[in-house]
């Protein structure tokens, strides 16, 4: 023990300077733990308040999908560019360099793959997503559909877990084929699962009313880039995400799809976080691409 007369005296109190009272920068989380603030600010940018994700956890349900034959040669090199990685635990472990030191949405859920309609969803255990180090736990919900009250119940055990040790919880809105992907639903599915304690929710664009999506979750929503567009309007698609009020995207063939993903993953970041028009970025994806003269 130091001797305590040898201490030197507490002199700096800063009387009269209030202490810093600054809210989170991500909606509705203010309240949250601050473990689970940690890992959101992880995955989020505080500068601009968004997200670019790369998600490649197609093969659960797909097998090996185009673009994704290969993750070490297809995905690895692009993940610098990306702000968090979106994946199984399979694929993790097995194709992604532990030193990439990038946020991980693990793919918590699991159970049928397209083969079969949805049915017993499992979990995983939360002490491998602990041991993996997971940023978030991302679960699949499918409102609307045969088996909704199993995936909630997923959904509630999740955000459950994740309160207890500092996780946040990804909502993944499933869209079954009987279902429609329009406003009224997808406000429908994302506010549930916020409701049911999703600490942000991935879902889906639609044309028309897609502000009311965002306005009435009262946390993050990033979306999903679904099936192939041309660059130049999944572009546009990410630009009015974000001007709707997405907090980010979670894009997967979008982008490793791509005739060139490494350049349009940075005209994504340029939408998402420097409000590139979808025109600038399109420009930017040419400029990037790779044998442009300017490259
Ligand atoms: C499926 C998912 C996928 O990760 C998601 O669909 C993202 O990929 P893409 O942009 O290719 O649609 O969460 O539930």
């Amino acid at each position: 023990m130091p001797d305590s007369d040898e201490n030197k005296d507490a002199a700096s109190y800063g009387i009269g300077v209030p202490a810093p009272r600054k809210a989170f920068f991500l909606k509705g989380l203010d309240h949250m733990d601050w473990g689970i603030k940690d890992r959101m600010s992880r995955i989020f940018d505080s500068r601009s308040g968004h997200t670019v994700m790369l998600a490649f956890d197609h093969g659960y349900i797909m097998g090996p999908t185009s673009g994704l034959e290969r993750i070490d040669l297809s995905i690895v090199p692009l993940v610098p560019y990306a702000d968090c990685l979106m994946c199984s635990r399979g694929v993790l472990r097995s194709c992604i360099p532990p030193d990439v030191n990038k946020p991980i949405s693990l793919r918590f859920s699991a159970g049928t793959t397209v083969l079969n309609e949805l049915n017993d969803e499992c979990l995983l255990d939360i002490e491998d997503a602990i041991r993996l180090n997971a940023s978030a736990l991302a679960i699949m919900v499918s409102i609307g559909g045969q088996y909704e009250a199993k995936t909630v119940a997923n959904l509630v055990r999740t955000a459950d877990w994740g309160a207890r040790y500092g996780l946040p919880t990804l909502g993944v809105t499933a869209v079954g084929k009987e279902l429609t992907r329009d406003a009224r639903y997808l406000g429908l599915a994302s506010r549930v699962c916020a409701e049911n304690g999703a600490t942000f929710v991935k879902t889906y664009y639609c044309d028309s009313g897609f502000e009311t999506v965002t306005a009435a979750c009262p946390v993050p929503i990033v979306i999903a880039g679904g099936k192939k567009l041309p660059e130049r309007d999944a572009l546009e698609l990410a630009y009015r995400a974000i001007d709707q009020g997405a907090a980010g995207v979670d894009m997967g063939r979008n982008v490793f799809q791509a005739a060139d993903p490494i350049a349009m993953l940075k005209a994504v970041r340029g939408v998402v976080h420097d409000r590139l028009t979808p025109d600038q970025a399109y420009d930017l994806y040419r400029d990037q691409q790779s044998g442009s003269p300017s490259e």
